[in-house]
């Protein structure tokens, strides 16, 4: 599959984050985000944020992608998109720019995307710049 252009991401990777937003599990914030990663095999995988009533026990809708990336066998992210509404840009978490690090580089394009479509594409770099990756562990 050949590598999908950040200006056009593939239709099927906006409906399946819509598919994954619909089934967030956030009754306290009420805002309901989706996330996909595409592995570098071109198969999309697709995460909800779920709430606690321990609030900080939540989770990212892109913690549960990637947990679901990883346990397809898969190790790198070669394209993310990530899904919410309102005026603001959806654009991904502190902690989550640093989780889709470990399996993703500077130059993977990040969609922040509402139910309309693509908002704006950033690179994962442009997002966590000068960031701490496996690179800097590895001696
Ligand atoms: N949320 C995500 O799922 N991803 C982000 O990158 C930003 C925030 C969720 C967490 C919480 O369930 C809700 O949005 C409100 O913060």
């Amino acid at each position: 599959m050949a590598d999908p252009s950040p200006e056009a991401p593939a239709a099927e990777m906006l409906e399946l984050a819509r598919a994954a937003m619909a089934r967030a599990y956030a009754p306290y914030s009420r805002f309901a985000v989706g996330a996909v990663v595409r592995g570098e095999n071109g198969t999309l995988y697709a995460g909800c944020n779920v709430e606690n009533a321990a609030f900080p026990l939540g989770s990212c809708a892109e913690a549960s992608a990637i947990s679901a990336l990883i346990m397809a066998g898969q190790r790198r992210i070669i394209e993310v998109l990530v899904i919410g509404e309102g005026p603001a840009l959806v654009s991904p978490c502190g902690g989550c720019r640093q989780r889709l690090r470990e399996f993703a580089d500077d130059a993977t394009p990040v969609h922040i995307c509402d139910p309309d479509g693509i908002r704006r594409t950033l690179t994962l770099g442009e997002l966590l710049p000068l960031s701490f990756g496996p690179a800097n562990l590895s001696a």
